[in-house]
């Protein structure tokens, strides 16, 4: 499958989280106020070492009972505010950033579905699937978490050491000697950190890949006996990826032991120098407790640095995953700036239809679906190789139905896939009635024309539904029933629920002709203008076959059409044969002309199943 486009080299992790803004926008005044309630609750926490001051040298000194039990109550109360604050902070956080997480789920999977085919051509299934669920959790947890409390510890410790300092500068002094070399050691573990986060989420949407693929293809897994090789790939990438989170845990461990360690022995240095100082009566007893618990409730927010900016690095390279989707550029943008500059050349739909009102019969060799010197070369092809189709000419007539025979590999699917715009043309053009489809909005285009392709992609939903996708939001019952009629697909009548039935993926398992039969309900229940089937049939018994055919042929009677095709009996539905090769129309013709004539389109229609067979996979 696709490989994953390489991430930026440079980059900055405070950039890329300043790119949620839009997404935490909403949630801002949740956000902040929360922030300011922690800060409060830290700092109600840095008063008790004060209240505790107060007690040695106040109460405790004098021997005051009562004194003492107040001091008791007072450090009871600051320590509810606190526990009461922090709950207080969480409770404003959850709910809006479950919301920011959804809204960005849902941002998504909406630009997921604008991007154009070549898009998940080069993006592997798993690297997508990754970006929607672990890397937003990420930064759910980032926003809820790590956010807050980088602002709410780094005010913390600066308030901790004013008060430090206040109480008695030279100790303050001692406690934060480690101070620079803490600093340096954090930022050259950031540095590492970051590479080694994003390597890591890389290598888990590998894995998503790797599980994904192996349920989608269980069958062939099973059936070759693959599964060996393939848990061994399993354990292979799962290994790498262990490697990667140990050599995480490894840096970490480093950033934790020196943040850890520096502070525990400064603060016994401390003690050491203040103990000495109480002992020749240059501090109070309580001067020195209420440093001493300063400095040892500093330990924590301090400590928690570490693995703060370690949990900031991952979701900048959460986000910076999520953005690389997101940056792609959607359909929509390209058919917008193509239709704006299209419209600047002066071409608008009511000028288009006046235009062919005006010029008439003249323009009927325009009519029909065109392809005019068609070349396309699929964007990730390797370079050097030659584009699929090199100059593509045909001309279907209003009404007319094309079939399309070509050996395989000579790109028929390719250009099937060109009608609807899966695919942008690399040169020339192809008109609707003499319009470019490229002047055609997405919608518009692809209310025109139907498709059917060769691998029939069944959703988990009805049957019903799954065939009505193919029409306008307008079409009900009698649509479905015609359409299933000329896809000869009475067999849904028979299944548990009828039409309601649930098939796909999560519900019943239909064979391969039957999900055939229902692919070309869902192109024929729209009644589009033009058809373009790639190899509807394939899958079909012949005596099925006959029927689809028969009941397609009024279908086809007046409806413009390009049908792939590989059996006689499928082309003779067609009024005439094209055949592609060479990446060029080759000849075009009635069956039995080609058949005469040519001597490749003899070849391959007598060589029917033998051909297909080379092919096969
Ligand atoms: N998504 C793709 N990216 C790159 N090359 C492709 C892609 N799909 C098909 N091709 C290549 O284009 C050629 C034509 O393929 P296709 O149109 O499927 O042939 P046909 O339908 O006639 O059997 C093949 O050589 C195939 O390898
Ligand atoms: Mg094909």
């Amino acid at each position: 499958m696709a490989t994953t486009p390489a991430p930026a080299q440079d980059r900055s992790a405070v950039r890329s989280l300043l790119r949620l803004w839009p997404y935490v926008r909403p949630a801002r005044v949740r956000l902040f106020s929360a922030a300011f309630v922690a800060i409060l609750a830290s700092c109600v926490g840095l008063v008790i070492p004060l209240v505790l001051k107060w007690m040695v040298d106040g109460p405790i000194a004098g021997r005051d009972p009562g004194g003492v039990w107040l001091g008791a109550l007072y450090l009871l109360l600051l320590g509810f505010a606190e526990a009461l604050l922090f709950g207080l902070r969480r409770w404003l956080v959850a709910r809006p950033l479950t919301h920011v997480e959804a809204s960005m789920r849902a941002g998504l999977y909406r630009h997921l579905q604008r991007l154009p085919v070549a898009f998940h051509d080069r993006w592997a299934s798993g690297q997508l699937l990754s970006r929607g669920t672990t890397d937003l959790m990420l930064l759910r947890q980032f926003l809820a978490f790590p956010l807050t409390f980088l602002l709410v510890n780094g005010v913390t410790i600066v308030v901790g050491v004013v008060i430090m300092l206040l109480q008695d500068w030279t100790l303050g002094l001692v406690v934060l000697g480690p101070a620079v070399p803490v600093m340096v050691t954090c930022l050259v573990f950031e540095k590492r950190y970051a590479q080694v986060a994003r390597q890591a989420q890389d290598q888990v949407g590998d894995l998503t890949t790797v599980v994904e693929e192996s349920v989608l293809g269980i069958r062939v897994i099973k059936g070759f006996g693959r599964h060996r090789s393939q848990a061994r790939a399993f354990r292979d990438l799962s290994r790498t990826l262990r490697g990667t989170e140990l050599r995480k845990a490894r840096l970490l461990a480093t950033i934790w032991g020196v943040i850890v360690t520096l502070p525990e022995v400064a603060i016994g240095a401390a003690l050491v120098v203040g103990a000495v100082q109480v002992a020749d009566g240059a501090l109070s007893a309580g001067t020195l407790v209420a440093f001493l618990s300063t400095a040892l409730a500093l330990r924590w927010p301090v400590e928690s640095i570490g693995f703060l900016l370690a949990m900031s690095q991952e979701a900048a390279a959460a986000t910076e995953r999520f953005f690389e989707v997101m940056d792609e550029e959607t359909e929509h943008t390209t058919s917008e700036r193509a239709i704006s500059g299209h419209t600047a050349s002066g071409g608008t739909a009511s000028e288009h239809t006046a235009c062919i009102a005006r010029t008439g019969a003249k323009d009927l060799h325009e009519m029909g679906l065109r392809f005019h010197h068609v070349r396309f070369r699929y964007p990730d092809a390797p370079p050097g190789t030659p584009p699929v189709l090199q100059d593509v000419d045909l001309h279907i007539r209003p009404g007319e139905s094309m079939a399309l025979v070509g050996a395989t590999g000579s790109g028929k699917t390719t250009l099937t896939a060109l009608v609807p715009r899966l695919y942008e043309l690399t040169s020339g053009r192809i008109t609707l009635d003499g319009r470019d489809i490229t002047r055609l909005s997405r919608e518009a285009l692809r209310a025109k024309v139907a498709v059917a392709f060769e691998e029939p992609t069944l959703f988990s939903a009805a049957v019903r539904d799954n065939v009505l996708m193919g029409a306008a939001d307008t079409a009900g019952t009698a649509d479905l029933e015609r359409a299933l009629a000329v896809a000869q697909a009475d067999f849904v009548h028979a299944l548990p629920q009828g039409t309601d039935t649930r098939v796909g993926e999560q519900g019943l398992s239909l064979s391969g002709g039957q999900r055939q039969r229902l692919a070309l309900a869902r192109a024929v229940v729209g009644q589009p203008e033009f058809l373009v089937l790639d190899d509807p049939l394939s899958a079909l018994d012949v005596h099925t076959e006959a029927a689809v055919e028969a009941a397609l042929r009024q279908v086809l009677a007046d409806t413009t059409a390009l049908i792939v095709a590989h059996r006689p009996s499928t082309v003779l539905l067609a009024d005439r044969v094209a055949l592609l090769s060479g990446g060029r129309i080759a000849a075009i013709g009635t069956h039995h002309e080609l058949l005469r004539t040519n001597a490749e389109y003899a070849h391959l229609m007598s060589g029917e199943t033998s051909g297909e067979e080379e092919g096969a996979r």
